[in-house]
């Protein structure tokens, strides 16, 4: 199967990390750059994040600096935006910096020329849609180059967790995400719904620790410092891994199981973010995602084990 081409437009965040380096280190995907926007944290401690999370894994991918804030709402980040970047002792320092180019810039120019080459690439969207939603209203042209869009994103029969309406990538910028819902683009959407079927915990991440190289031990030092578990909600311990999600499903969808639905948002008024999911046709209106509703927790697991080990062969190989 040849390599999947893929842009990931992130917001980091630990569980973008895990994805960035699972993205990284698979041999399936040519990530062609990272395009990065304020989410968790801001913009500057999102870039910075990037550049860590890329330097660490040793791989040479381009990472661009895009939105500080949302199209129109006021701006929101997550739980930890008081943390800031990664610290030193989590995520080691790296000289990486981002490129000059703006991301929307970045997107546009390598969007339009896979569409030039018949060779669309898949977007992997796992915080706000700023910067996406920029490039397509912007140059609507470059959706052509877009072979799919695979977002952690949404809440439809989980409640939401930075507000109980929404899930937070949506709830920080809405008017981007009825943007990007409404381009005719494929849709392959993973959310709370979903992700929060699959819960890591110690015995995971000790197992990444020891095979995973740098990466891994990173891997578990950020779910330390960054708390994810909630037992009170989840029943049980572990806490999710939203946006590994997406790489997962372009490894392994056989994992996931999904059904076609409409899918719109809510962009004004007290519960901006809502967004919703017609799986049963009542609105007459034709589907425009596909939105996995159930995850192999032990199989997406083994996959990430598997496929982050590779950090700690290239180490031992070094040694
Ligand atoms: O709601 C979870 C999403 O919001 C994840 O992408 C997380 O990193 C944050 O961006
Ligand atoms: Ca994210």
């Amino acid at each position: 199967m040849p390599r999947q081409r893929i842009i990931i437009d992130t917001d980091p965040g630990v569980d973008d990390a895990i994805a960035i380096w699972l993205a990284l280190a698979s041999p399936e995907i040519d990530v062609m750059g990272i395009s990065v926007v304020a989410g968790n944290v801001p913009l500057e401690a999102t870039v910075r994040n990037a550049c860590k999370i890329v330097a660490l894994s040793g791989r040479d991918v381009p990472v661009f600096a895009g939105a500080a804030g949302p199209l129109f709402r006021n701006q929101v980040y997550g739980k930890y935006a008081h943390i800031g970047a990664f610290s030193d002792d989590l995520v080691p320092a790296a000289t990486l910096q981002p490129q000059a180019e703006h991301a929307v810039d970045f997107l546009v120019r390598t969007l339009r020329q896979a569409a030039q080459d018949n060779d669309p690439i898949t977007v992997c969207a796992i915080g706000p849609m700023t910067n996406l939603a920029l490039a397509l209203v912007q140059h609507p042209d470059v959706a052509r180059g877009i072979r799919q869009i695979v977002t952690m994103s949404c809440a439809f029969t989980a409640l939401g967790h930075r507000v109980p309406w929404a899930e937070f990538n949506i709830y920080a910028d809405p008017h981007a995400a009825e943007t990007v819902f409404t381009a005719g683009i494929p849709l392959f959407i993973m959310p709370l719904d979903m992700t929060f079927q699959a819960l890591i915990g110690n015995e995971q991440t000790s197992g990444l620790r020891q095979r995973a190289g740098k990466p891994g031990k990173a891997i578990e030092a950020l779910l330390q410092a960054f708390d994810r578990s909630d037992k009170a909600r989840f029943g049980r311990d572990g806490g999710p891994v939203h946006d590994a999600t997406t790489v997962a499903w372009l490894l392994q969808p056989e994992l996931f199981r999904g059904s076609a639905a409409t899918v719109g948002v809510q962009v004004t008024g007290k519960t901006a973010g809502y967004t919703y999911a017609d799986f049963y046709g009542k609105l007459a209106q034709p589907t425009n995602a596909t939105v996995m509703q159930q995850i192999d927790e032990a199989g997406f697991f083994a996959l990430l084990d598997r496929t982050l080990s590779v950090y700690g062969d290239i180490e031992g190989d070094a040694r």
